[in-house]
């Protein structure tokens, strides 16, 4: 059957997170392993002798030592910004000001919109990444845009319109109705159909009034089921201005959660400078931190406390946050994750930088059921990694005594030249 296809490689699967089980217990290898696609879904994983015996009838793609696995998730990007990736100099509220404003304003275009979108979709899947939570711009076009470009390649993608109703040039505002109101329809035109979902995305609190965050609360309790996406404290000069901004919260989180945008449903960018009061009530909830790190390095945010937000529970996911992040690949970010691991005394093992990149984000954007691992019934996004792609890495890796020691050469120095094929929904994007 066309749609029946064996793949044949080293695999790599994941029991349960490697952060509260050991690795051994948590990651599943095969050397010589399997993985049987049927009607874009995993139908079966194992060793590889024993799928060739059950399924001699299927089509075969041997990648040989290449890795299989689930396709990146990232958990936190701007697709608009993809132009503006890799600005120099600036902080983050003057990064947004010089570089971010003045590109999304472009975004009034729908055909410009749209360019982007399919450049964007196009770099991220030679990147291995297949599936991504992205803010938009203030324009109903832009979400548009992504949804459409996404649905025509087979992808599950979480998207919304970016609200802001101040501190954002002319061009770049709507207003607390109108973000409602725009939202709202763009929420029933898109989410649940195929496999897109519409995340509420205000912005963050600097760029929105109280009646706009309000009104985005509104919509959230009327649409429970929707991710709610948005920025926590970032910058010390972006907390400070939003102390100024609403003296009556507490903290950051206070201007979300006064608003009902405090949830297990929302999604948290950056989260680094944390009061005791904020991760409690973020732990207590089951919010989403995400994990930002080549970001918080280029834009000179922090360091993500990821040992203690780990252990005190809330679901973390792993990001890019193109263009304030200075990659589109998941394995620069992963590695950006180690480096800052390594600042705080606490390295991450790369079993569980693998499982921050797939599983753990999925479990972030609550995904994990259907994608972000590879178990009978996951829709088949896959990513085959060449682990010796370039002399370099290749000379490394031919030392190592085990998985993660092969691996891990490239988690720190591949590139897209490591990604051998991406699969989505079953599909190889190379035969497209
Ligand atoms: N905070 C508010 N907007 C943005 C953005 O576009 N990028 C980053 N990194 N932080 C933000
Ligand atoms: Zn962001």
């Amino acid at each position: 059957m066309r749609d029946t296809v064996l793949l044949l490689g080293q695999t790599l699967s994941f029991d349960t997170s490697p952060f509260g089980t050991a690795v051994q217990d948590a990651a599943r290898h095969e050397r010589r392993g399997a993985v049987l696609i049927e009607n874009g879904k995993v139908a079966a994983t194992g060793r590889a002798e024993d799928l060739c015996a059950a399924h001699p009838q299927a089509a075969r793609r041997d990648f040989g030592d290449g890795l299989i696995m689930a396709g990146f998730v990232d958990a936190h990007v701007h697709y608009p910004q993809t132009g503006i990736i890799a600005s120099w100099g600036k902080r983050l509220i003057d990064w947004l000001e010089s570089y971010t404003f003045p590109e999304e304003v472009r975004f009034a275009d729908p055909a410009y919109a749209r360019q982007v979108a399919a450049r964007y979709l196009d770099l991220t899947a030679s990147h291995g990444t297949t599936t991504m939570a992205s803010f938009c711009t203030i324009h109903p076009a832009s979400v548009d845009a992504f949804f459409a470009e996404a649905q025509a390649r087979g992808q599950r993608v979480v998207a919304g319109k970016t609200c802001m109703d101040r501190n954002a040039p002319e061009g770049l505002r709507d207003t607390a109705q109108s973000a409602y109101d725009d939202s709202r329809a763009l929420l029933q035109r898109w989410h649940g159909v195929d496999r897109l979902e519409y995340a509420i995305t205000p912005r963050f609190s600097p760029t929105s009034t109280p009646e706009q965050l309000e009104a985005m609360g509104a919509l959230w309790a009327e649409h429970p089921a929707c991710l709610m996406q948005t920025h926590l404290s970032e910058q010390t000069d972006e907390i400070a201005w939003v102390k100024e901004l609403f003296p009556k919260a507490r903290d950051y989180l206070e201007t979300y959660e006064m608003f009902g945008l405090l949830g297990e449903r929302g999604l948290y960018g950056h989260a680094i400078h944390l009061e005791p009061r904020e991760r409690a009530a973020l732990s207590e909830i089951g919010a989403s931190l995400i994990h930002c790190p080549t970001s918080n390095t280029f834009i000179g945010s922090g360091l993500f406390d990821m040992a203690g937000l780990i252990a005190e529970g809330p679901r973390i996911g792993l990001a890019t946050d193109t263009g304030g992040g200075s990659s589109f690949s998941m394995l620069r970010t992963m590695a950006a994750a180690y480096e800052i691991g390594q600042l705080r005394h606490s390295p991450l093992h790369p079993a569980q930088l693998l499982w921050l990149a797939t599983a753990g984000s999925a479990a972030a954007l609550h995904m994990g059921d259907r994608i972000g691992n590879l178990a009978p019934g996951i829709e088949a996004d896959l990513v085959v990694l060449d682990l010796a792609s370039t002399p370099d890495i290749a000379q490394r890796t031919e030392r190592a005594d085990d998985l993660w020691e092969a691996v891990f050469p490239t988690i720190m120095m591949g590139d897209d030249r490591a990604v051998s094929e991406v699969f989505i929904a079953g599909r190889a994007i190379s035969e497209r």
